[in-house]
């Protein structure tokens, strides 16, 4: 495009223009699936976890992402577990984000996590009150790169689930979600309890 640009007529400048958002694209898709393989491999330590922090420190990483929105935060406090400090964090910012962005057509926005009861265990849950999804499909979400929205409508990779779902078996947890369209999305995982 630098050097050539000039040359080509709008038809080639098309196809430059093509190729190169194609690269783009291929380069992030790379550089999502070397931080997934990154999560399975990566060697994890087990210490007491403060969820309560590392959901604070997630909603200001994504301040940035919340400019110019008025989005009603609820953290329960306290909330511990045991795992891997480092691999939880990814796990909380990508299930927050994905709450952060769902609701991005919401003009109030309400975003909760805490902890309830799931029959015998206690689950962590991430709420929202965003677009939500159709139930039928809850079970690809977790795939990488299945994705229930179009690019259009709220652009991603769809490897985020992916990575929140290796990460909380590798705790020996489990995750779900539980969803309407336009009310909102629930998503719920377990863990080790803190000792
Ligand atoms: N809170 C939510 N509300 C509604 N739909 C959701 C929510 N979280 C995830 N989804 C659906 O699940 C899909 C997969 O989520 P995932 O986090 O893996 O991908 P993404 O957010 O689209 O992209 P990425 O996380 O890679 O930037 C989303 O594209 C969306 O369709
Ligand atoms: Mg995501």
């Amino acid at each position: 495009m630098d050097d050539y640009a000039g040359k080509f007529d709008a038809t080639g400048q098309d196809y430059l223009r093509r190729i190169r958002a194609g690269a783009q694209r291929m380069g992030q898709l790379i550089d999502d699936l070397l931080n997934l393989s990154l999560v399975t491999r990566s060697e994890m330590t087990l210490d007491p976890v403060n969820l309560t922090a590392l959901a604070r420190e997630a909603i200001a990483e994504l301040q940035p992402q919340q400019a110019g929105r008025a989005v009603q935060w609820e953290v329960s406090d306290p909330l511990t577990a045991r795992g891997d400090t480092r691999l939880l964090q990814l796990a909380l910012v990508n299930l927050l984000a994905n709450a952060l962005k769902f609701t991005g057509k919401c003009a109030h926005a309400r975003i909760e996590f805490g902890q309830q009861a799931q029959g015998a265990e206690l689950a962590f849950f991430v709420r929202d009150n965003g677009a939500g999804f159709d139930m039928a499909y809850a079970d690809r979400l977790f795939g990488a790169f299945q994705r229930l929205h179009t690019p259009l409508e709220f652009p991603g990779t769809g490897i985020g689930l992916a990575t929140v779902q290796r990460i909380i078996h590798r705790h020996g947890g489990r995750v779900w979600a539980e969803a309407q369209p336009g009310k909102g999305a629930t998503f719920y995982f377990t863990l080790p309890a803190a000792e």
